[in-house]
């Protein structure tokens, strides 16, 4: 009998200009963003995702696998957002078989970077190729999207990523401002020795608009991600790095001052922070931006990435660190997990 099989890859990316909230609950409820957003891909952060429908199986099975680690159940949280998508996109076609999903992460799960992103990039991808449907970039990324992880929908484009606000659906979508071979950045994620509890982006997203400032936010992010673009396009680093952290830091401002108020970072993020500031004054330059935790990003150009990666383990409250240049988007690959 006839099976529905298909695989794919896709990589996490990090925001500099970053999605933070929805302007009501309609919005919500689609993943509708109050603002526009550009972002890079993670070339050593990667999903790869099986996802097969077929008649031998008897109930849906939902596996995962962080580097380093047994493949294992997802939890009943993973399982049921998994599941909610599938069944969503599984609704659009004919097939009505149980489906098996196996999925594999590149990088360790305690690494605190947003592996949803990578995640849902892949399952749907995944997904909507063992259904047979033919889509587009912008298709999916507009499905990718509805997967409730609004940013992965910008994981699907190759390289360097915009996302376009709209109040349709059918607008609100990523594609591509440059592709991967455009600027030799690098990223280097940096995971914190941190047992913080975690607070997740959805409880950010929900809380931005009860922040006094986040209006003033709004006002704000036409100017910056026209300069952001503009630096991205001129290859201009101090003038990007200055901008992506001051966007990291309005993200966080209004994280502090919403009700109640959420404070992603702890000690060792400002350690990080203020020694880049120090080797800036020496001539190394990396510039920080951080997503919804305490790990920190840093972009510098390739050329500087070894030292700075070594300056970076060197700090006590280092953890460990993830090198990463810019990469292609969402891919299907024949070499399936299963
Ligand atoms: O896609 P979500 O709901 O996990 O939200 C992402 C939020 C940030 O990572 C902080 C910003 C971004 O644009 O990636």
């Amino acid at each position: 009998m006839k099976t529905y099989k298909a695989t794919a890859i896709s990589p996490a990316n990090i925001a500099f200009i970053k999605y933070w909230g929805w302007k009501n609950e309609n919005d919500k409820a689609l993943i509708l963003p109050a603002n526009d957003s550009i972002s890079m891909n993670l070339s050593n952060c990667l999903t790869t995702t099986t996802v097969e429908f077929s008649p031998h199986f008897t109930s849906d099975s939902v596996k995962i696998a962080f580097f380093g680690q047994e493949k294992r159940e997802a939890t009943e949280k993973q399982r049921e957002k998994v599941l909610h998508h599938v069944n969503r996109l599984k609704k659009t076609g004919d097939i009505t078989l149980p489906v098996k999903i196996v999925s594999h992460n590149s990088f360790p799960s305690d690494a605190g970077i947003a592996s949803s992103a990578s995640a849902f990039s892949a399952l749907t991808a995944a997904t909507a190729h063992a259904l047979g449907f033919a889509w587009d970039t912008k298709k999916l990324s507009i499905e990718t999207r509805l997967s409730g992880s609004g940013s992965a929908c910008r994981s699907i484009v190759d390289g360097f990523a915009y996302w376009q606000k709209d109040t349709n659906s059918e607008n609100c979508y990523a594609y591509q401002l440059k592709d991967e071979t455009w600027w030799d950045l690098a990223d280097i994620v940096v995971v914190l020795d941190s047992h913080s509890k975690k607070i997740s982006s959805l409880d950010g997203h929900q809380l931005a608009t009860t922040s006094p400032y986040y209006q003033v936010r709004l006002q704000e992010l036409p100017a910056r991600i026209k300069k952001i673009k503009q630096a991205v396009e001129g290859k201009d680093f101090t003038r990007f790095g200055t901008l992506i952290e001051q966007e990291a830091i309005s993200m966080h401002a209004i994280c502090m001052t919403s009700q109640p108020p959420l404070f992603y970072w702890n000690h060792g993020t400002l350690e990080v922070i203020l020694a880049l500031q120090q080797w800036r004054k020496t001539g190394l330059m990396g510039y920080f931006t951080i997503d919804a935790g305490p790990n920190l990003h840093i972009i510098c150009q390739k050329k500087d990435a070894n030292i700075l990666n070594q300056r970076l383990q060197a700090l006590n409250n280092v953890s460990f660190t993830i090198v990463n240049t810019p990469c292609k988007g969402t891919r299907i690959i024949d070499n399936h997990l299963f």
